[in-house]
């Protein structure tokens, strides 16, 4: 049952559930090898011409607001173009979020801004006890946003990338009581 997702807003961004109008700036920027190398296997390259429309219409409309809550991030700025996106699902593989952002927008610091009302939203609406999360072993800039947010690395496990060189990822854990502590603390 698709559910709208609340809207946030952070220092330089605005977050709100992906709509079929953010399908042109989704793909321009997602459908970048530096961007999908970095993903699950699962995930074609070359990446097809409706790849978001039918990655939407299968796996996020049906279950936006209920088992999966995908928001697209905007600048302030320039608020009608989706730059990135942070997805969170409640059954874990064994991770419960992504995301990503087009190439232009990194070294900005906002996918770190952009994962702050998203971890407020999940622990304290959404009632998860713990996330978990997972990057390529390699994937540095992924690794840094979980380290710089208070998650925990706890294993490294086999596993397939669309980049064939990664083979490994690192999983990282955050609780409720850390997210508490890491944002009372900051
Ligand atoms: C993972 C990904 C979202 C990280 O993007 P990013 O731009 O490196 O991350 P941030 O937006 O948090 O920006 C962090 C950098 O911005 C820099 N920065 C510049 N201005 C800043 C500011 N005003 N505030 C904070 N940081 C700032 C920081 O130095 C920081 O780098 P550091 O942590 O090494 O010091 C991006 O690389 C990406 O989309 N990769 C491809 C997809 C992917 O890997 N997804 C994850 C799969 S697990």
């Amino acid at each position: 049952m698709r559910k709208a997702l609340p809207e946030f807003q952070t220092k330089r961004l605005n977050l709100r559930g992906v709509s079929q109008a953010d399908i042109p700036t989704y793909q321009k920027y997602f459908a970048d090898y530096e961007v999908i190398k970095h993903l699950a296997a699962t995930v074609p390259w070359p990446y097809p011409e409706n790849g978001v429309q039918e990655f939407f219409d299968k796996f996020i409309f049906p279950h936006q607001g209920d088992t999966q809550w995908l928001w697209g991030i905007f600048e302030k700025q320039n608020p009608q173009d989706l730059i990135g996106a942070v997805h969170l699902w409640r059954e874990g593989r064994p991770e419960n979020r992504g995301f990503w952002l087009g190439r232009p927008f990194w070294g900005k610091g906002y996918m770190t801004e952009a994962v702050e009302p998203v971890m407020n939203y999940a622990f304290n609406d959404l009632g998860f006890e713990k996330l978990v999360f997972a990057n390529a072993v390699g994937n540095t800039k992924s690794r840094r946003v979980k380290e710089k947010t208070g998650a925990k690395l706890i294993d490294i496990r086999p596993a397939k990338f669309v980049n064939p060189e990664y083979n490994e990822h690192e999983i990282w854990e955050l609780s409720k009581s850390d997210w508490i502590e890491f944002t009372t603390s900051k």
